[in-house]
């Protein structure tokens, strides 16, 4: 099966809010979260990916219930477990959940879920998810003990956090990977999809290859980066042409 992509488009409403916070219901309001994730499905996204944060720092309660509404897509809902948010994923019944770790300071998502640290209170949310139709993923670091309390806690994906792979380069970058490899091994002997994302980029993705078992990766801040030169539909066309290149591994088919 080809790797999906994911598109989060989190950062086309940094984008929005950093002019329109205080006045989203006006007639001038841009960039839309709606046309981007349309451009997006137009070429070739496999999910739109969205962040409700607590403090609402880009995408707002609207913005996930119109994507839900209007999207042809899988809608997947990145969310801390909290219990207004877990009310409003109840509420919107996304395709996929992200349980990420939320705090408040940080300027995107900084190291997995401490899973095993939260069993009890992840295991009641995503029963309460899952029965309602909505397939739940753990974001975490490549760490084996994280990967067994996912599947322990009933989740049926893992995202792994590749932030410190992006963030490292040669023998760093490889050992990183080489985790990251292991944490996929296990996760898919355990029977858990296996998804990837966090600071991944056309650039850096090749050496993430010999990571097998990968099912969708998710992508937001390079490809709006990119897309501020070449527009969205081409930035996640380059994406998706690197993402061809990831190779069949026997245990897959
Ligand atoms: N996956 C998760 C769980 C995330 O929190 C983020 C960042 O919002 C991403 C993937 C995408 O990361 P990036 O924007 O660096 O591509």
């Amino acid at each position: 099966m080809p790797l999906h992509l994911g598109v989060n488009i989190d950062h086309v409403a940094t984008l929005r809010q950093a002019r329109y916070r205080t006045m989203l219901g006006a007639h001038n309001v841009e960039p839309s979260i709606l046309q981007a994730a349309l451009e997006a499905e137009a070429a070739g996204a496999h999910s739109i990916t969205v962040h409700l944060r607590a403090d609402r720092r880009h995408i707002v309660d609207e913005d996930v219930f119109l994507l839900r509404r209007e999207i042809k897509t899988l809608l997947n809902l990145e969310m801390g477990n909290t219990p207004e948010i877990l009310d409003i994923a109840l509420r919107v019944r996304p395709d996929f959940v992200c349980m990420v770790p939320e705090n408040r300071q940080e300027v995107t998502t900084e190291g997995g879920l401490d899973v095993v640290g939260q069993k009890q209170a992840l295991q009641a949310s995503v029963a309460a998810l899952e029965a309602n139709g909505t397939r739940v993923s753990m974001f975490i670091d490549p760490d084996l003990e994280q990967v067994r309390a996912s599947r322990e806690i009933g989740a049926s994906m893992i995202e792994l956090h590749t932030g410190t792979f992006a963030n490292e380069l040669g023998e760093q970058r490889r050992a990183e990977a080489l985790r990251l490899k292991a944490a996929a091994e296990l996760a898919h002997r355990l029977g858990l999809q296996v998804n990837a994302g966090h600071g991944l980029t056309t650039r850096n993705l090749p050496d993430l290859f010999i990571v097998p078992h990968l099912v969708e990766l998710n992508i937001g801040h390079s490809l709006v980066a990119r897309a501020v030169f070449t527009g969205l539909g081409q930035a996640i066309q380059e994406m998706l042409a690197v993402m061809r290149g990831y190779p069949i591994f026997d245990a897959d088919t």
